[in-house]
């Protein structure tokens, strides 16, 4: 019989050759390979009184991070836009867990109001885990009350600020860390401002999305810069191509043609859950995570942005903090 040392140098070999073929690797098949060369023992993490928040926590990979994080003891906070699908994904893991400490937030991140609220509300001294997974791919240019584009601001600005918003708290916890779900899609996108930020004329629904997952990836790297001297790490990761009704609604006819090949919520959510957990993410940030493998943010030379674009990106996002006034207020 094989050692497991050695099947599992085997599978990397095999899981490496395959990813540049990008189908294998992002499909259930490449999860499955990927999955040949995981630890499970360093999922065997208990996390009783550890705050844990995870957007968009009803459905799909967030949900069975929220799930994950539960069945693991930790005070998990459901923020999710809609009452009554919040309250189905909370009485649902309320039975599968028997944890105690699960609650339901209605949080909107594409609403500034609504972030706002949840901030003035939300009273635990510390957040330990911030899972920010809410995400969305409209088909349609769709302006918000604030004046943000739907995609831009539900990836990325609503983002931004929850997070700023949360530094207080993230910053009492010992070790916290923040999790930023973006997507294969943003390896075809350079970023660009003037792609990012669109008007009606010349807003296109996936090159939309793409960008602002690829400004998520940047936004990391410039939080992790920012925040080398606290205690928070911060790291990006994409799931791969899993079945939730967000794909299904957003790419129909890719879901039509791929979706026996398509992983599970759960494989979605494998390396979310695993970058939560592992001990050897602890003083581990600014990084891209796919399939619990560090990895590069580019392939294609032309998708490497300037540091002028990057520079333009932590302005904008600074902007809009002092357009709202919103106030970060500083580690107690
Ligand atoms: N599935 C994939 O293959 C794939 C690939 C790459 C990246 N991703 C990313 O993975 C993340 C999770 O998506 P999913 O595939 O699991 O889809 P999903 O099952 O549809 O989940 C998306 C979640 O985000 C929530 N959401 C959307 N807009 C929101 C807002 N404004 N405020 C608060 N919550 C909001 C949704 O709430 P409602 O139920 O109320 O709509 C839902 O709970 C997203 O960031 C997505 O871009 C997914």
């Amino acid at each position: 019989m094989m050692s497991s040392s050695f099947s599992r140098s085997l599978w990397k070999t095999i899981a490496t050759l395959l990813y540049p073929t990008i189908y294998y690797p992002f499909s259930k098949i490449g999860y499955r390979i990927h999955a040949k060369t995981f630890d499970s023992s360093e999922l065997q993490v208990d996390l009783t009184g550890k705050v844990c928040l995870v957007t968009g926590a009803n459905s799909g990979i967030g949900y069975e991070t929220a799930r994950a994080l539960a069945i693991r003891n930790a005070q998990v906070w459901l923020l999710c836009r809609n009452r009554e699908r919040g309250l189905d994904a909370l009485r649902k893991i309320q039975n599968i867990t028997k944890n105690p400490q699960v609650f339901l937030e209605i949080l909107d991140v594409s609403k500034v109001e609504s972030i706002e609220d949840f901030i003035g509300r939300f009273d635990e001294d510390q957040v330990d885990i911030l899972v920010n997974n809410a995400g969305a791919l409209p088909h349609d240019f769709v302006l918000t009350e604030d004046g943000y584009e739907l995609t831009l601001v539900t990836n990325l600005v609503g983002t931004y600020l929850l997070t700023e918003m949360l530094y207080p708290k993230l910053s009492r916890s010992s070790h916290s860390r923040v999790l930023n779900i973006s997507s294969g899609g943003m390896y075809v996108e350079k970023l660009n401002l003037d792609r990012l930020i669109t008007e009606e004329n010349t807003f296109s629904s996936i090159r939309t999305y793409a960008q602002t997952k690829r400004a998520l990836v940047v936004l990391t790297e410039i939080w992790a810069q920012k925040w080398k001297d606290s205690s928070i790490k911060v790291n990006s990761m994409h799931p791969g191509w899993a079945d939730t009704p967000a794909l299904k609604a957003s790419l129909t006819t890719f879901w039509k043609f791929t979706r026996k090949k398509l992983r599970t919520p759960q494989e979605g959510a494998d390396t979310i859950i695993w970058m939560s957990l592992s001990e050897k993410l602890k003083n581990v940030s600014g990084k891209f995570f796919f399939d619990r493998k560090a990895r590069r943010t580019h392939y294609l030379p032309w998708t490497q942005e300037s540091p002028e674009e990057r520079e333009r990106l932590k302005s904008y996002l600074e902007t809009i903090l002092e357009k709202h006034s919103l106030v970060v207020e500083e580690k107690k």
